[in-house]
């Protein structure tokens, strides 16, 4: 008798053990998608990287990623058709505003959840992989951004209520220009979501970290052009700044081109355990950074 206990007790361990595996999830982040060439790198590339490494859920940015600005049905289809699950945005989320609404209203697609009241569509989705459920949260910063709510205090808000509702797969991303506003939002919320990953600068940051089973990274950086300035042709740019004279900014046709996809694990009790960032270009080899566990 005392055997069969002991059995059945190793039995009910085996498969709660099985059950808590059955909730880690790993999840992947693309930076922003910038044009032709961001769409063609995913393309070539993303299906490889998610067979390789296990991937469940596939979040990307995509603000700019018809021509640059904006996305269009038929560009988010296209990055749909991928692999990627899910279309944050930013800044530039109504640049195509007519296609914007309709995605909005049809497809994955989120726009940052702070705009004002009144504003079509919406910046958190709660997402079902397996026995999971992961909440995507879209939020942009305050500083050179369109007026939108206070970010720290929204935010507060939605963490508040997930808890509530025993969420406790979070992950957001945060379309900011500033890296202070990045690192606040990293210590307002460390411990309390599964990560925050930020846009918008196009620059990769090498500050990967995860820290209370938050991983953090202040800019993913973009997925496009690498050799101009930020996926745009280097002209008008260069003519702004020197003479103060704007104009409007290309995606070039040809260009050397790189993807930047985080990688992140997170655990039954919506921790991450473990995250890393690869780069891959479109003419060298692949560099995969790891993060530091604090
Ligand atoms: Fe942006």
């Amino acid at each position: 008798m005392e055997q069969f206990l002991e059995l059945n007790c190793l039995l009910v361990k085996v498969m709660m053990i099985e059950e808590n595996k059955e909730k880690e999830i790993s999840i992947a982040f693309i930076g922003d998608i910038v044009g032709r060439p961001g769409r063609k790198i995913i393309k070539a590339n993303l299906e490889r990287v998610v067979q390789k490494h296990k991937i469940d859920f596939v979040i990307a940015n995509g603000e700019n990623a018809s021509h640059g600005f904006g996305l269009t049905v038929k560009n988010a289809n296209e990055l749909f058709n991928c692999g990627i699950d899910i279309i944050t945005g930013g800044n530039h989320s109504w640049d195509k505003k007519k296609d914007m609404i309709t995605l909005l209203e049809s497809k994955p697609v989120l726009r940052p959840d702070n705009y004002p009241e009144g504003v079509p569509g919406s910046g958190v989705k709660i997402v079902e992989i397996g026995n999971v459920q992961l909440a995507v949260i879209n939020l942009m910063g305050l500083y050179t951004m369109p007026q939108v709510l206070n970010p720290f205090n929204h935010i507060l808000e939605i963490v508040e209520k997930l808890e509530k509702d025993n969420i406790k797969h979070i992950f957001i991303d945060f379309h900011a220009e500033v890296t202070a506003e990045k690192r606040i939002l990293m210590q307002l919320l460390k411990g309390r979501v599964s990560a925050i990953c930020g846009t918008h600068t196009h620059v990769g940051t090498d500050d990967q970290e995860i820290t209370d089973g938050t991983y953090y990274v202040t800019d993913i950086g973009m997925t496009g052009c690498r050799d101009n300035v930020i996926g745009m042709e280097s002209d008008i740019p260069i003519k702004k700044a020197l003479t103060g004279l704007g104009g409007h900014f290309n995606v070039p046709n040809n260009c050397k081109s790189i993807m930047q996809i985080a990688i992140i694990k997170i655990d039954e009790d919506g921790k991450s355990n473990d995250g890393f960032k690869i780069k891959i270009y479109d003419d060298k080899e692949e560099v995969i950074s790891h993060c530091i566990v604090n």
